[in-house]
Formats: structure tokens, sequence, C-alpha cells
């Protein structure tokens, strides 16, 4: 299908949770959707699940640390599916460790996947959006942002994102760009499970742990994430730039 008046979306870590989520709903919006990830087995597979249900997606196979990768990726977007005028940085890891523990290149690996790769994409997707007088970008912090023992990496980066949001909205408000970021706080993902394994703690009884500290009662779910991104992405969310939206089940910041 070539290019359209349908705005295009790239969304990052896509292929699998909060990120997975997100391009689903924004394809569901009526966006056409860039499911970039490292992991292009993957991406392809949510890419072909979105345009089964009728939806519009294309998989890109990209590092968000790597700048000429980067570029490539967007430019691969713009010309098979659209010029992106949102950008949805998702894409992330952890490498979770005590300060007098963490190596150079957990701390290294950690800043380049979120914050350089925000950077980069922010970079690249930007000058669309201006051409078009219209754009969106949306940043993933985290509670992890405010501090959380183990993530003195992570949290650098999720705080660093908030910093970076805030300025692209003041920077890129007069081309009819927002920036404005999302924070989940405890969400059902296999990134999360993933740190239940690695504290040999049986995933049910971690859960529960963390979800007795929630007002809401009960864990967050990859759509609570994504039903805040599509608004921030909306038209109607114009007059919104620079806010940090905590999606926690309860007051946090
Ligand atoms: N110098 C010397 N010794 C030190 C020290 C220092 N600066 N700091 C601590 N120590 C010692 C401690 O005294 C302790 O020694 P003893 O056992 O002899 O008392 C030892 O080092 C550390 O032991 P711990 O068992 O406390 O710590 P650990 O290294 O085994 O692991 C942890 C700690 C990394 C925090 C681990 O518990 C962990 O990974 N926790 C999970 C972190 C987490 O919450 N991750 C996911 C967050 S959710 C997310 O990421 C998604 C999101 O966006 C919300």
């Amino acid at each position: 299908m070539p290019p359209t008046q349908r705005t295009v979306a790239a969304v990052t870590g896509a292929a699998r949770g909060l990120g997975a989520a997100t391009a689903r709903r924004l394809a569901q919006d009526g966006l056409a959707v860039a499911v970039l990830d490292l992991d292009e087995p993957a991406a392809t597979a949510v890419a072909d699940e979105i345009r089964t249900a009728g939806g519009d997606a294309l998989p890109v196979a990209v590092d968000v640390a790597d700048p000429d990768a980067v570029e490539a990726a967007i430019e691969r977007t713009a010309t098979e599916l659209g010029p992106p005028t949102v950008l949805v940085s998702n894409a992330g890891i952890t490498r979770d460790n005590l300060l007098f523990k963490m190596s150079g290149t957990d701390w290294d690996s950690v800043l380049d996947v979120h914050l350089k790769g925000a950077f980069l994409l922010a970079r690249a997707t930007q000058k669309y959006m201006v051409e078009a007088g219209f754009g969106r970008i949306v940043t993933l912090s985290s509670t992890s942002a405010l501090g959380n023992r183990g993530q003195a990496n992570y949290s650098a980066a999720k705080a660093g994102l908030q910093g970076f949001t805030k300025t692209l909205a003041i920077e890129l408000g007069k081309f009819g760009i927002t920036a404005n970021s999302v924070a989940p706080g405890f969400i059902h993902t296999d990134m999360n499970r993933a740190v239940a394994k690695r504290l040999k703690v049986p995933w049910e009884e971690y859960s529960a742990s963390l979800v007795r500290t929630i007002p809401a009662g009960r864990p967050g779910q990859p759509e609570d994430v994504a039903n805040a991104v599509s608004f921030f992405v909306s038209e109607a969310a114009g007059f919104v730039s620079g806010q940090v939206l905590y999606v926690a089940g309860g007051p946090v910041g």
C-alpha cells in the first residue's frame, strides 16, 4: 500500500510488552504503525497480527542505540509506510545491581537503549513532524525515575527521559508537536517476570507483594499504559505537552 494521508507512528520496543500493546492500540486508533524492535521475528509477528486485524503495520529491525541504524529505520518507515509524525520511544532494558557491583557496561547499555535511543529516534523523526506541522512524541519513563533500589542506571535513564521530553516540548511546541512521558508502575510484562525469575521468587508471590503497595489493588496491564499513550497521541491532546503521567494505580511522584 503506498503512503497515504494516515498518521504514521513509529513505536520502539514494539515486539512485546508495553510496546506491542501500544502498537496494537495505535493501530486500532487508525494509525499505520512501524513496529521497531531488535527482535525482527517477534516484530514481524506483531505487525502480522495488526494487519490480520485490518490495520497497517511494518516490522522494522533496529538497534535504537545505533545512530546509523535508527536513521535507516526511520527512512524506511517514511518510504514504505509514510512520514512518521508520531514517535513512541518505549525500548528499554534492565541491568539491575547495587551500585558497588554495577559494571560500566551495565550502566552504559541501560543509558544507551533508553536515553540515547530516545534522543536518536526523536532527532530522526522530528523533521517529518516539523514538515507536517504536527507531531506527537511520547517517551516511556517509569516510577523508578523517583528512585528504586538496585536500579541506579535504570532510574537515571527514566528520570533523564522526563527532562529530555520536557525540553522537546519547549523546543518543538511551535511546530505543532507535543512531547509527553508516560511513567508506568508495576505492570504485568515479560520484563517483570524476568525480574522475579532472577530473584528466584515465584511470579505469583512477587506480583502479590507489589500489588499490596498499589492503591488500585491490582497490577497494571500493558493496555493500561497503551491507553495513556493513545491519549497523548490523539488530536484532542494537542494542548497537553511536557507532562509526565504516572500510570501506577495510585498517586506517585
Ligand atoms: N559496599 C559494600 N557492600 C555493600 C554495599 C556497598 N556499597 N551496598 C550493599 N552492600 C552489601 C549488603 O550489606 C549486603 O551484604 P550482606 O548480605 O552480607 O548483608 C550485600 O551487599 C547485598 O545484598 P542484597 O541481598 O541486599 O543485594 P543483592 O546484590 O543480592 O541484590 C538488588 C539487590 C539488585 C536490589 C536485587 O534485590 C534486585 O535486583 N531487586 C529488584 C530490583 C527491581 O526492583 N527491579 C525491577 C524494577 S521494576 C522495573 O524495572 C519496571 C518499571 O519500570 C517499574
